[in-house]
């Protein structure tokens, strides 16, 4: 009967398992073994080493976290009024945001599919949707000569009705005779009628624009019907604009709506993992100098205001960028370290500006959202928070990759000056107004992170192998996973090891 179900599309089938489930380490797991939960050491205490920590933890092992940075969360970073940040090389900034105002300098939104959101929800830690995008944001690309940015809406009704217009003439002149029966070719021509908004055969399904680009004068009341905003561009001018580059974003399996953050700051996922660990546990302002793997067990140096200390354990979790690891001592092998070279390290800034006023929401009726450009600031983020309040922080930039190089070596100031230029072409001089902190990461600069995340030219010998334990030393990370650059790829590396190392203990 299930099979049957199954087959009538009743049933959940095996295509809505998309994930491995995982089975937290429990005491019961010992009861009946005769083992004991072992000692872990944990290098790293951003959203891998914390998991690690935490889920062990859950059976009774005896994790120690030591944690570089003098907070934990790693990259997982939210900035609030007060807060210092270093840079290497330059000046450390202090955050000057008002009460109640934040900016999260690393990850900031979360896909519903994502393992991020089983944490959250087991952590207690509140949701509430981030806006990834936006009908009312914008798109503006200067190098394909346009003078003035458009309203994602209008970018889409015109590339959509201007394809569709194109496609339904095709159809109908018999161009897709080959590919298409009678009947696809009017089911076609009916969806591309509604897709494209566009004019009915009498009119070759000519696209001239509708109300989807949007209005001039807004529908009111009485007789006022809205003056839509038109004559659309031409299509010559639409594909030059390039705009519909921007479209296939949101379609993308990690980036698609809905998507969430939590309230009032990501960081509310790692103080959640720190206060559930226990900060006994948690050692920051500990920096792993060695790591050495013995026959038994394995012994970590690490520095402690300016202090050497000796630590050792059954087990090490070395949950720390590769390109970190890479520059710390060990007697894992040449292999070992080649394949901690190997990944190319990648860098990515964000600028934040906190103004007095919303004037994206006042002046343009942006709440929330991404507008996007081909400035080397490649996007503008609105607050996803406090809609309708006085202040709020923009992220003026979060570029990655080359654009993020430029980036890197600026001091703050000079940061600051080109996202306003940027920001200017795109809003006009209201960006350079009622401005009342702002503050900029580069995160290649970043003490004891140096990066904003990793990219493996290839997923070869050297993925494998770091994948794999070597010795009493196991490695984890975003970076071991096919989600780098998200928190999810953290937790599931975290969960494969912890998985891993328990399994051996049962064994052992
Ligand atoms: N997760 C990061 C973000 O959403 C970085 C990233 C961007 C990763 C795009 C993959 C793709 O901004």
């Amino acid at each position: 009967m299930f099979a049957t179900m199954g087959a009538l599309g009743l049933a959940p089938s095996a295509e809505a398992a998309t994930k491995t489930p995982f089975q937290p380490p429990q005491p019961s797991d010992f009861r009946l073994r005769g083992r004991a939960a072992a000692k872990v050491l944990v290098l790293g205490g951003g959203v891998a080493g914390l998991t690690v920590a935490y889920e062990l933890g859950k059976a009774g092992y005896d994790c120690t976290v030591l944690e570089a940075r003098d907070r934990v969360g790693g990259r997982n970073l939210t900035m609030r009024g007060g807060d210092r940040l270093e840079e290497i090389g330059g000046a450390a900034q202090r955050a000057r945001f008002s009460d109640g105002q934040y900016m999260n300098m690393g990850p900031a939104r979360i896909a519903q599919w994502m393992t991020t959101m089983d944490y959250c929800r087991e952590l207690g830690v509140p949701l509430e949707v981030f806006a990834n995008s936006n009908a009312e944001a914008l798109i503006y690309n200067e190098s394909s000569g346009m003078t003035a940015p458009v309203k994602w809406r209008t970018a889409k009704a015109d590339v959509y009705g201007y394809i569709s217009e194109l496609l339904a003439k095709a159809t109908d002149q018999g161009a897709l005779d080959r590919r298409l029966t009678e009947t696809d070719k009017e089911r076609l021509l009916s969806f591309l009628s509604s897709f494209g908004a566009i004019g009915p055969k009498s009119s070759g399904y000519a696209y001239t624009g509708t109300d989807r680009r949007g209005y001039r004068v807004d529908p009111g009341a009485g007789d006022q019907a809205g003056t839509v905003l038109g004559p659309p561009p031409s299509l010559s001018e639409v594909l030059a604009s390039g705009v519909g580059r921007s479209f296939s974003f949101e379609l993308g399996y990690s980036q698609a709506m809905l998507m969430f953050q939590p309230v009032g700051g990501m960081d509310a996922i790692p103080r959640a993992l720190a206060k559930a660990v226990g900060p006994g546990r948690i050692k920051t302002g500990a920096e792993v100098t060695k790591i050495t793997n013995l026959a038994e067990g394995v012994e970590v140096h690490y520095v402690k205001n300016g202090k050497t200390h000796l630590a050792k354990a059954d087990y090490a979790v070395a949950a720390l960028p590769p390109n970190i690891l890479a520059k710390i001592p060990h007697n894992l092998g040449a292999g070992v370290q080649a394949a901690l070279e190997y990944p190319t390290v990648v860098s990515a800034g964000k600028l934040g500006i906190e103004y007095t006023r919303r004037w994206w929401e006042l002046e343009e009726n942006i709440y929330g959202g991404i507008t996007n450009t081909d400035l080397d600031t490649s996007v503008i983020w609105y607050p996803s928070y406090g809609y309708g309040t006085e202040r709020g922080v923009l992220l003026a930039y979060y570029n990655s990759g080359r654009d993020a190089q430029t980036y890197d070596p600026l001091t703050h100031a000079q940061r600051l000056e080109r996202a306003l230029q940027a920001g200017a072409k795109i809003h006009g001089p209201k960006f350079r107004r009622d401005i009342a902190a702002s503050l900029s990461i580069a995160w290649r600069r970043q003490p004891h992170l140096e990066g904003a995340w990793v990219s493996w030219p290839a997923r070869g010998a050297e993925y494998r192998l770091l994948n794999r334990p070597q010795g009493n030393v196991y490695f984890c990370g975003d970076w071991l996973s096919y989600e780098i650059a998200w928190q999810h790829g953290a937790f599931e590396s975290a969960r494969k090891v912890v998985t891993e190392l328990h399994q051996r203990v049962l064994k052992s």
